[in-house]
This record gives C-alpha cells, sequence and structure tokens, in this order.
C-alpha cells in the first residue's frame, strides 16, 4: 500500500484530503502539533505523528516508506489585523515547515518520489484582468510574497531527484469551515451582497475537486511543476453574490463598501476580499483532469442545500 504524508492535515483540506485518500487504497500519516486530537478526528485506519517543528524524530521513519508528502502548513492568513507578529508567523509558520521538510528527506536514505508543496492563487497579486496561467508572473504585495517565499522553501528537494508539484491553490468551498460558511452567515440574515467593487475575480474550487486534483497529481507519471488548483471558471465578486443569494433564495443587495472594509480589515482586507486573480487550471485541464464542478452554480447548488 502506497504510504502518503500529509503535513498539516488536520485542517480544512487536510482533513478531507487524508480521509479521501485513506479510502481510496492509501495508507495516510497525518503529522500535527497535536497528533492525539487529530487522530480522535481521523477513522481509525489514519495515523497521526507529532510535528515538533524542527524536530522530525517522531516522523523521520515514516517518512522512510513513503512514497509522497504533501505540505499544508501554514497559519491562517485571515486573522487581523496584520500586525507585524500575525505577518511574521504567516510567512514563517511556512518558511519553517518547507525548511524542516527538506531536512528531513535530505536525511533519509529512502526518499519519497513526490513532494506536493502548497501555495495560493494570491501568488499572482492582484490582477482581474490577464487571464493567469500556471505561467503567468508573481505579483506584488505581501500575499504575493509569502507565496514566492513558500514555493521557494522546497525548492531543493528537485536537486536530491525527487519530484516537486507546486499546488496554487483558489478560494477552496467545501462545507463546515472556510470562506464559504464566513460568507453565508450574511445572506442567511437577509443582509447579504458582494464587498467591494465586486470586480475582482475569485478562482474558487470546490473542496472534492481539489482533493481530487490533489490525487490526480499523486497518480500521474510525470507530475508537473506547477499546478493553478482551481475550477476553470472563475466569477467575479458580483456573480459570486449573486450566485450565493439565489442558491440560499436570498437577497444580494447589501454590498459592503470598500472604504468600509480598508478601515476595518486595513491591509488584511485589501490583499484578501478587496483582491482577486483571473487564474484558470491550465495544466490540469492539458493533462486531462475532469472537473466534477466547473461552474459555480453546480458547486454551490451542491454544498449550501445539504
Ligand atoms: N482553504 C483555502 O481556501 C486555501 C486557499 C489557498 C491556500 N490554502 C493553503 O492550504 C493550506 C491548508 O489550508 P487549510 O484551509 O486546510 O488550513 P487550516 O485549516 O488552517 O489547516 C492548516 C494546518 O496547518 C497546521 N499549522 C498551522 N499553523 C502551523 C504552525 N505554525 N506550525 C505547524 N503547523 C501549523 C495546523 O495543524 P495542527 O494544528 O494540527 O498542527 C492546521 O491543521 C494552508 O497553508 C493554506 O494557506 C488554503
Amino acid at each position: 500500500m502506497m504510504k502518503i504524508i500529509i503535513a498539516g492535515g488536520s485542517g480544512f483540506i487536510g482533513r478531507y484530503l487524508a480521509e479521501y485518500l485513506s479510502t481510496s487504497g492509501y495508507e495516510v500519516i497525518v503529522l500535527s502539533r497535536n497528533p492525539q486530537r487529530a487522530e480522535a478526528a481521523f477513522s481509525k485506519n489514519i495515523t497521526c505523528l507529532l510535528w515538533d517543528d524542527f524536530n522530525t524524530s517522531a516522523w523521520q521513519d515514516a517518512l522512510e516508506s513513503s512514497e509522497v508528502v504533501i505540505n499544508l502548513i501554514g497559519e491562517n492568513v485571515g486573522q487581523w489585523p496584520w500586525t507585524d507578529q500575525i505577518k511574521h508567523k504567516i510567512l514563517f509558520s511556512r518558511l519553517h515547515a518547507g525548511q524542516t521538510i527538506v531536512q528531513a528527506i535530505h536525511k533519509a536514505n529512502n526518499k519519497p518520489r513526490l513532494l506536493i508543496q502548497t501555495s495560493a492563487t494570491g501568488y499572482y497579486g492582484n490582477n482581474n484582468k490577464d487571464e493567469l496561467t500556471e505561467d503567468s508572473a508573481a505579483g506584488s504585495g505581501f500575499l504575493a510574497d509569502v507565496c514566492r517565499q513558500w514555493e521557494y522553501s522546497t525548492n531543493e528537494v528537485e536537486s536530491m531527484g525527487m519530484n516537486r508539484s507546486i499546488i496554487r491553490i483558489g478560494l477552496v468551498l467545501g462545507r463546515q469551515g472556510g470562506l464559504l460558511k464566513k460568507t453565508m452567515f450574511p445572506f442567511k440574515l437577509f443582509v447579504g451582497g458582494p464587498v467591494g467593487s465586486g470586480d475582482q475575480m475569485l478562482p474558487w474550487i470546490h473542496r472534492d475537486d481539489l482533493i481530487a486534483a490533489i490525487r490526480f497529481i499523486i497518480e500521474s507519471k510525470h507530475p508537473k511543476k506547477l499546478y493553478n488548483t482551481c475550477a476553470p471558471n472563475p466569477v467575479t465578486m458580483n456573480t459570486f453574490a449573486q450566485i450565493l443569494g439565489k442558491t440560499l433564495k436570498r437577497p444580494s443587495v447589501f454590498r459592503v463598501p470598500e472604504l468600509i472594509v480598508k478601515l476595518i480589515f486595513g491591509e488584511m482586507g485589501r490583499e484578501t476580499i478587496l483582491s482577486g486573480q483571473n487564474a484558470v487550471p491550465k495544466t490540469l485541464m492539458d493533462a486531462g483532469y475532469k472537473f466534477k464542478y466547473t461552474t459555480l452554480t453546480e458547486a454551490l447548488s451542491d454544498l449550501v442545500t445539504q
């Protein structure tokens, strides 16, 4: 049975990914700072081991017999205000995790064949006009800088003879948590609507497609270096709010002005809710990955009617 290690596998994406890979026939090991708590939330065939910053002793043995490592670790970027201390945590949680994984792989006698390194479509900065494929240039701003350094943090494994695939994840839509839960709240109270100008592009992806795309990469004979993991039809914030309102059978007329977002959330609001990327999953499409949810209407109908 192929063994897969998921660092940061206890969160919104990782816990679904771990269960999905486990039921798909893989042996899954999750690394967490609190392995007891993480293991209690999983089915019994998933093992959780201690992630202890730079000390890799708890999982070094497991690494020797693993074929794939997936690195999802990162402090939540939605914390605000973005004080210097929070920004430091957002950046260094990612860089330290990358460095630790590189060190552990360096020490291993039997190296895995593939590292899947997380990044985000925020790599492209705020760019709503150009169609952004994996070849597009990095943007500017704090999050774009974080993504660039985050991607680079595990670069060294390529010189150890391993494949490395970077997944630039879009806005993940799933039940229980994530952005959708927060966004639905005002709509349910009949005060929902778009935020800011509404022209910002949202490169959304249904969580089921994200985890299936990760499996697709794992099972690819020749995994590529860069993947935009977002659905093929990104929408503007205005369209997102309209479709969400329609799906929930609620109005979508209460626009939150840009100025209010800037006043309340500052730099964090500017770089997340008010920023967009017109990103498309060119590598996945070219490689033949078939999205289950290609339109936002299909994705939201699945997620909000449950
Ligand atoms: N959700 C999205 O829409 C989205 C979009 C683009 C990119 N991403 C990226 O994808 C990754 C996973 O996202 P997610 O939504 O599943 O995030 P999440 O729910 O916050 O989970 C992240 C996991 O990383 C671990 N972690 C957090 N801070 C850490 C630290 N300082 N040191 C060590 N481990 C730490 C946590 O595990 P323990 O507490 O168990 O140790 C946590 O379960 C993140 O890096 C995120 O930035 C997510």
